[in-house]
């Protein structure tokens, strides 16, 4: 379970002026659930992420996993972060093998499931390139693979496809469905697409522009496996509305 307590992050910019990243965000994320998480730009989302991946700390408040506070990266979770970084001096195949190394936890097998991975996001025959050999979109997918090689318990994404085309992200989506299916996990997702949030989600949480809070939490109890055809169930364009108004106002309403 993620319990995230009364977080705030503050930036002190370099004239001395304070940005409130988040503000006060307490939410519990229970074990192997899809949370999706939606907000304005600059509302602190990838801010979040990297609180809740020990990559830095907050100004106050605390994110716990499993009863211990995140003080650094943990090596059960995997990220994915909103540009693709890869090791630019290393093969697609080692770049995606990296964490393993990192952590001593290669094994006999891993290369084949490296192979599998990739192959998987449709980078099979890429094993052998290097990360500037390959599209934007393909190096993310790559970075995709990464995260996923150790088979971690919660898996962080920051707008993972937002380098892909319209049709490669539908797919992609379909895919982390499958691969939480077979392997559950809990996942926390941001993204810029509404219908992509409600797609993934168990619960979808709506953040407020700066600083950013919690605006609302939406419940998705649309059935699964799903598929894009449940775009038309009622309580998907119900789920949608409400996201879109809570983002936009009555804008758009
Ligand atoms: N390292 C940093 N130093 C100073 N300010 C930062 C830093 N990182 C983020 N910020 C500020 O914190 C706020 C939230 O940034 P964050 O990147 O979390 O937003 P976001 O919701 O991920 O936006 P986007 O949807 O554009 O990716 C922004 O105002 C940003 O300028
Ligand atoms: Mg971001």
């Amino acid at each position: 379970m993620i319990e995230i307590d009364r977080l705030s992050k503050v930036f002190r910019s370099r004239d001395g002026a304070d940005v409130v990243a988040l503000e006060d965000i307490s939410l519990t994320i229970d074990d192997n659930k899809f949370i999706t998480i939606v907000g304005p730009s600059g509302c602190g989302k990838s801010t979040l992420l990297r609180l809740a991946s020990g990559l830095i700390r907050p100004t106050s408040g605390s994110v716990t996993i499993d009863r211990a506070v995140v003080e650094e990266p943990r090596q059960d979770t995997g990220i994915v972060f909103q540009m693709p970084v890869l090791l630019p001096w290393a093969t697609i195949l080692d770049n995606v093998l990296f964490p393993l190394k990192m952590m001593h936890r290669e094994e006999a097998d891993s290369t084949e499931q490296a192979r599998h991975l990739l192959g998987m996001v449709g980078l099979g025959g890429f094993e052998g390139k290097y990360p500037r050999e390959l599209s934007g979109g393909m190096q993310q997918r790559a970075a995709i693979c990464r995260a996923l090689i150790h088979d971690p318990n919660i898996l962080l994404m920051d707008e993972p496809f937002g380098a892909l085309d319209a049709l490669t992200r539908e797919e992609m989506a379909l895919e982390i469905l499958r691969i939480w299916t077979n392997q559950p996990k809990t996942i926390l997702f941001v993204t810029h697409s509404i219908t992509e949030a409600v797609l993934l989600a168990d619960r979808v949480v709506v953040m407020s522009a700066r600083p950013g809070r919690i605006a609302e939490i939406i419940d998705v109890d649309l059935p699964r496996p799903r598929t894009f055809e449940i775009e038309a169930h009622h309580e998907f364009q119900q789920s949608a509305q409400r996201i879109r108004e809570l983002i936009f106002g009555n804008r758009r309403g």
